[in-house]
């Protein structure tokens, strides 16, 4: 991921009119059946990150089988593909022909038991103390799990301190794990990092731990740390991918297919839509996908689901204004903590597998949609961009005059986002040297987009780094527009 990252990144650097396009081949990710295929599937989620943020210069992904089974009309169908650049993310070549996913609606029929937890089974949580892990172990209860380990790199304090406790991250775990108590289930909290394999085999027996063997295992140990793909460094990239890479391979080492009744990953669908900014996660949460689809192929017993969720409204990583931004654009909505736990019992009725689960929201008019959703597509809404209903309006100003309202605009919704002064912005300098981060400049450039009635790249502030760059460049596609 980090090869394919640097060269991206590279290629961007290059400041140059007409950039070369970056394509990359994986071998046999959509089936995942050994561990080569699995090693490419964080290329996917990276990849469609990246032809978010980079269009000017993306190709493609296009996934072959692997060496002994790709036959010359696989090599035709790639070289045709890059010849004719078709505007799709990944492409899988099967049998001489091209394929791509789209999202659709499960039309598999409910033929397996609603989800029940053994009273005398053991269920594990990773994450088990973050805010969806505390609301995953409510829910397991309330499925009739009575001995839940709850896994996280941080403790909590010793029970004796806990009526001392004033951190109001700390009192959340504790009220939770108090909650549980009061239900009757036996709590376990492991400190573990779940990514040390040995750590996993030594603390995870039924002998360590003194409680009967893990029957089930929700996988929602995560960290976030998104930056755009231009600015992710080596170390970003390893310690996003790290609690679900390698936690989940530990996991898969230490709980064999077919060893538990379900595990359960926690994926997220911002890999599939390509959300700018999640170059780490996406590459991290691709792999779980591949790994759910690794396991269910590798035993008859498939126990494997990865939810490639979409926000829960409201609850941990997914408070984020930007991400909420991205998420609408895109005609995708969060759902609520019931939804989520409604789609979790109808998924696992259906059986194993990957399972992208999101609220379709119908798009402003003109907003192209992306095609892995075009066939759960819903109606546009009737308020475009352009209407200028939250716009305002440059008809007919002369060249001069709309350059400076373009810079009073940008000017104003910089300074808003930063909380400062529009006066004390330095108009001519580096918006990033005054302190706008990845974060603020994705909802900027939201904001002018809607202002403007205008759509602008991802890499706005790359090639237009002032306030007067920015407007220079909105006055240019405002005049090009009216032409
Ligand atoms: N919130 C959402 O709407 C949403 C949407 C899509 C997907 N997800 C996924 O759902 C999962 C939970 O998200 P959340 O919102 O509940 O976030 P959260 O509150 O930050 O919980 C994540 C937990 O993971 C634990 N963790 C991180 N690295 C770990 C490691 N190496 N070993 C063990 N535990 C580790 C953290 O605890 P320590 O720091 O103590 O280790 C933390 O409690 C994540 O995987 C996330 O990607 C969430």
């Amino acid at each position: 991921a980090w090869l394919l990252l640097r060269t991206a990144q590279c290629l961007a650097g290059l400041g140059t009119a007409r950039f070369p396009r970056l394509w990359c081949v994986t071998g046999g990710v959509r089936e995942s059946r050994d561990e080569a295929q699995l090693a490419h599937a964080s290329l996917w989620g990276l990849a469609r990150v990246i032809a978010g943020e980079h269009a000017e210069l993306w190709g493609g992904i296009v996934d072959l089988e692997t060496a002994d089974s790709a036959g010359p009309a696989d090599a035709d169908a790639l070289l045709e593909i890059l010849r004719s650049a078709p505007a799709e993310d990944v492409i899988a070549v099967r049998g001489g022909k091209a394929e791509t996913a789209r999202l659709v609606r499960t039309q598999r029929e409910a033929a397996y038991a609603p989800v029940r937890c053994r009273p005398d089974g053991t269920y594990l949580i990773t994450g088990g103390l973050g805010v969806l892990g505390l609301e995953v172990a409510h829910w397991l209860a309330e499925q009739g799990a009575r001995r839940l380990v709850l896994a996280g790199r941080g403790a909590l304090p010793p029970r004796a301190d806990w009526h001392t406790v004033t951190d109001e991250d700390v009192l959340r775990r504790i009220e939770g794990v108090r909650s549980l108590e009061s239900q009757g289930v036996t709590v376990r909290t492991v400190s573990l990092d779940i990514a040390d394999a040995e750590a996993v085999a030594r603390q995870l027996t039924p002998d360590a731990l003194g409680l009967p063997a893990i029957r089930g295992i929700v996988h929602a140990a995560g960290v976030l740390d998104n930056r755009m793909a231009g600015d992710v460094d080596e170390a970003s990239l390893r310690q996003v991918m790290r609690p679900k890479v390698d936690g989940a391979w530990a996991l898969h080492g230490q709980f064999p297919p077919g060893s538990v009744d379900f595990l359960v990953f926690f994926s997220s669908c911002g890999q599939l839509l390509g959300l700018p900014g999640q170059a780490s996660y996406g590459s991290a949460n691709s792999f779980l996908d591949a790994l759910a689809i690794h396991r269910n192929a590798a035993s008859a017993a498939a126990d494997t689901i990865s939810f490639a969720w979409t926000s829960w409204r409201g609850q941990g990583m997914a408070v984020n204004e930007v991400v909420d931004l991205e998420l609408r654009e895109r005609g995708v909505s969060d759902i609520s903590v019931s939804e989520a736990f409604g789609a979790w019992e109808f998924a696992a009725r259906r059986g194993a597998g990957c399972y992208p689960v999101l609220r379709n929201v119908p798009v402003e008019q003109g907003t192209p949609r992306l095609p892995v959703l075009r066939e759960i597509a819903v109606e546009e809404a009737a308020d475009a961009p352009g209407s200028q209903q939250n716009g305002v309006s440059f008809a007919g100003l002369p060249p001069e005059q709309l350059r400076e309202r373009a810079r009073e605009e940008v000017a104003a919704q910089v300074a808003a986002e930063m909380k400062l002064p529009t006066a004390s912005l330095d108009i001519r300098r580096s918006l990033v040297e005054q302190g706008l981060d990845s974060v603020m400049t994705i909802v900027v450039r939201r904001r002018l987009e809607k202002r403007f009635g205008l759509k602008l790249p991802a890499t706005l502030l790359w090639h237009h780094p002032t306030v007067t760059a920015i407007a220079d460049h909105v006055a240019e596609l405002l005049t090009s527009s009216d032409d």
